[in-house]
């Protein structure tokens, strides 16, 4: 076998005996045709961002060409239709989410916003000096970085779970770490870069029992397993629509509403009022009260044909296939001589952290950039992870629904291509 031989592991067909093929979806995906540097496009940097099936691409063209107007505002044909269409979004998010109401759906510009905006509104109005919030090691940067400013500001004490050589949870740790003084925990539900899928229920039911809040980092989770969040009992979930086929702009907080309702407002302006003057102001309802300002319209309403694509799929099958095509991935990752996979947790799903020994991941992302596959690397916005990796920097691969056997096979004939070039 020659050094450019792509090894294929014996493993079953991965999408044998599936409800819908990879393949298949793959016309849906206008920029899939697309060659890159005179290849086929292999794009394995889902956790980044997703792309976009040509439904969603119509809806937002739609709404431009035949909706354009404010919502809640006006009254006239086409304010009205927008806003119509703007709340049925809001509707298929809550269903897709199992949320009580869509009054415990909150749009905003993405994850980092919701994670922002509990953080800020939450911490105001519940948080004391002395008390606690515990996070993990595994957390990417926009659910570490606003509990440090938190902290800073109001002498609230930031903890953090280790985890274990596998690249899970650490759980005997985190029972340590909680407290009566831990008031939040606050936790990745899928790491973006070891691909971790970490226990939320049972985290929800020990947090609890001490009294703490807890917040699930949803974006990972929500694009590739089914997430219930009346079953996870978590109390608040962030999510954006971009790593779930839908626009960039557009992300969710879900949370309970006796807790919304207690929370001031995060930001003021238009919309999140009922009344204003210069002596008393007042606020409007959930889930207004945390919605200032116009909203990103067109993204918001074009996401709910994302929301249709997801459905049609069933997110049950998206969790099954790409389980499959992960594992075939890690086997035939193993076989490329000089491979390092970094993390083992028994259940993972989306992204497969690496590294060819001897090669720099950047480097190794341009070598893969020349073949038209298009991976991460870096640091992951997860630092603190790297660190404890003991790594600078390592090459990611996430997956999404329009991933096949064939795009790992690439991937894999392009880390041969990778060690003959740098004459490993
Ligand atoms: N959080 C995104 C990632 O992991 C951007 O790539």
């Amino acid at each position: 076998m020659s050094r450019l031989s792509v090894p294929r592991p014996r493993l079953a067909e991965p999408n044998a005996g599936s409800k819908w093929q990879a393949e298949a979806l793959r016309d849906e995906f206008p920029i899939l045709q697309r060659p890159i540097r005179g290849k086929g496009l292999v794009y394995l940097d889902n956790a980044a961002t997703t792309q976009k099936p040509r439904a969603v691409i119509e809806a937002l063209r739609r709404f431009y060409e035949e909706l354009n107007a404010n919502v809640h505002r006006g009254i006239h044909y086409l304010s009205e239709q927008a806003t119509q269409a703007f709340e049925q979004t809001r509707s298929a998010v809550q269903r897709f989410i199992g949320a009580r109401s869509t009054r415990e759906i909150i749009f905003t510009r993405g994850t980092t916003e919701s994670i922002n905006l509990v953080a800020w509104s939450f911490s105001r109005r519940f948080l004391q000096p002395g008390d606690e919030i515990l996070i993990t090691h595994m957390e990417h940067h926009s659910n570490i970085v606003p509990w440090q400013m938190v902290c800073e500001e109001r002498g609230v004490v930031l903890r953090t779970v280790p985890l274990t050589s596998e690249g899970e949870l650490n759980w005997s740790a985190f029972e340590r770490l909680l407290s009566s003084k831990t008031k939040v925990v606050s936790v990745a539900h899928v790491s973006n870069v070891l691909g971790t899928v970490n226990p939320v229920r049972e985290i929800v039911r020990a947090a609890h029992a001490v009294g703490a809040k807890v917040l699930v980092d949803g974006a990972q989770a929500v694009p590739h397993l089914p997430v219930d969040v009346q079953e996870l009992d978590c109390d608040f979930y962030a999510f954006s629509a971009h790593k779930m086929y839908g626009p960039t702009g557009v992300g969710v907080l879900y949370g309970k509403e006796e807790l919304l309702e207690a929370m001031p407002p995060y930001q003021g302006g238009g919309d999140m009022i009922a009344s204003v003057s210069f002596e008393r102001t007042t606020y409007n309802t959930l889930p207004y009260k945390f919605e200032a300002g116009t909203p990103n319209i067109a993204d918001i309403v074009a996401f709910r044909a994302a929301i249709d694509f997801l459905n049609r799929l069933d997110m049950m099958e998206v969790y099954t296939q790409e389980e499959k095509l992960t594992k075939y991935a890690l086997t035939a990752l193993h076989e490329v001589p000089g491979v390092v996979i970094y993390g083992r947790p028994a259940h993972r799903c989306g992204a497969i952290a690496f590294n060819l020994d001897g090669i720099h991941p950047h480097d190794l992302g341009t070598v893969l950039d020349q073949e038209g596959i298009a991976i991460r690397t870096g640091h992951h916005c997860a630092q603190p992870l790297m660190d404890w990796l003991g790594v600078a920097a390592t090459a990611r691969a996430s997956f999404g629904v329009y991933n096949t056997v064939e795009d790992v096979d690439r991937l894999v004939a392009g880390l041969y291509r990778a060690r003959e070039f740098f004459h490993l």
